[in-house]
């Protein structure tokens, strides 16, 4: 029998199959951040459709944390009922959901947070957002620690079958693993071991806020693809080393960071048309000349975070490993997992074009996704689209807001 539909447990929870839902932001809740219809029925699909683990997309654990209009929040108690929907929805189907949980760091603007984003260091302009972030307080540390706490304690309260730590994509805790982002010199940065310690007391926090046979996994990345040296491989399995010590139990391994190397987060065709279509009319052929160049150099690698994962594996003593980023054929899952080369595998772009994928895989009438990564997908978030496969191209309201 293929490995992809056995059994597998992350700590005392059993997963009924290797397919992950890998965290995807919807772009789908109201514009104060609670769950919507849509969303629902969105996890109600994928529950239907047999996977056996469902990540959510980044939910903010406090309103500076937030990276975007349409993204769902779990900073406030009052949250807690809209999000027993989801949980509820993929129960009913017999699935099982984490809440991916996020401060968003420097990626966002001033004017959805209100004040300046918050970062590690008050490091340079990022070339998406152009901000220039402001250093993090100890209290303000303290704050965001805390709020990850207390979110970890509503996904519980929600019926969340665990927590997903987001620890990739450039987002806070990503800032101050990398020495790229975090530049500190104080008890939070200027050696691996401090740079670790913002995500240490977040794992801390969050396991005191939720009984201990909860399991939470982390995200991290392997590969920062920043400009100058951040994450690499190496480090990443350092980290991975202090991860597992810290009790976690399970490690998605990805990579590339929204504001400095954002194609490395899914590689695939740029969406230039999508993403200059976000931009008000006056940024628009500066916006185009500087995407341009991009076009046709950052072609889909099947797989390309396994070498990676490869390298963690030692280190993992037994916690299982979810390998992301460019898995869509059925033999190539079959082969990674037969070689134990990771445990889960997750994928992102090809459940949001075939949400039943893994049930059409089960019944034989597929042996590979059908996304081809032309991240379109993408493109929906910053023209405030709810994310869905628009091979097609979007709407023709898509860019009206200039
Ligand atoms: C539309 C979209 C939204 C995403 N949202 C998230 C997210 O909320 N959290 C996260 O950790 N990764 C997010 N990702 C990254 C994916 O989880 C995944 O790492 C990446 O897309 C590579 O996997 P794939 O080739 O299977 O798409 C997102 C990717 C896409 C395309």
């Amino acid at each position: 029998m293929s490995l992809l539909f056995t059994l597998r447990k992350l700590g005392k929870l059993e997963i009924k199959n290797r397919f992950v839902r890998a965290p995807t932001h919807e772009n789908m809740s109201t514009a104060a951040g609670e769950v919507t219809d849509g969303l629902v029925a969105v996890y109600r699909t994928l529950a239907k459709g047999e996977v056996g683990l469902i990540f959510t997309g980044i939910m903010y654990v406090h309103p500076l944390g937030r990276s975007y209009t349409y993204q769902v929040g779990i900073d406030r108690n009052e949250v807690v009922p809209g999000l027993r929907r989801l949980t509820d929805a993929v129960h009913k189907e017999g699935g099982k959901i984490f809440f991916q949980l996020i401060h968003g760091g420097r990626q966002t603007t001033k004017k959805l947070i209100g004040q300046t984003p918050l970062a590690p260091s008050s490091t340079g302009r990022d070339p998406l957002y152009f901000v220039k972030p402001k250093e993090m307080t100890e209290q303000e540390i303290g704050e965001a620690i805390r709020a990850f706490g207390a979110a970890a304690r509503r996904a519980y309260e929600s019926g969340a079958d665990g927590i997903h730590i987001g620890g990739a994509g450039g987002y806070l805790i990503n800032e101050f693993l990398s020495p790229f982002f975090n530049r500190r010199n104080d008890t939070w940065g200027g050696s691996n071991r401090n740079r670790f310690r913002f995500l240490e007391e977040i794992i801390v926090a969050v396991k005191s806020a939720i009984p201990g046979d909860v399991p939470v996994t982390v995200k991290i990345n392997a590969h920062d693809y920043t400009p100058k040296e951040g994450i690499t491989p190496d480090l990443a399995k350092e980290y991975a080393a202090w991860l597992v010590r810290l009790g976690i139990d399970g490690l998605e391994v990805a990579s590339g960071t929204i504001t400095y190397s954002n194609m490395n987060l899914w590689l695939g065709q740029v969406p230039l048309k999508e993403y200059v279509s976000s931009l008000p009319f006056w940024k628009r052929p500066i916006g185009r000349l500087l995407l341009r160049p991009m076009v046709g150099k950052y072609n889909l690698r099947e797989g390309w975070n396994l070498e990676a994962v490869k390298m963690m594996k030692p280190v993992m003593g037994g916690i299982p490993l979810f390998l992301v980023g460019g898995i869509r054929r059925v033999d190539h899952m079959e082969e990674v997992l037969q070689n134990d080369d990771t445990q889960f595998i997750s994928m992102c772009r090809p459940f949001i074009r075939e949400p039943l994928l893994v049930k059409k895989i089960k019944q034989g009438e597929t042996k590979a996704a059908s996304c081809i990564s032309c991240n379109k997908c993408v493109g929906a978030v910053p023209n405030e689209l709810p994310v869905r496969c628009y091979r097609q191209g979007l709407p023709a309201s898509a860019g009206r807001r200039g």
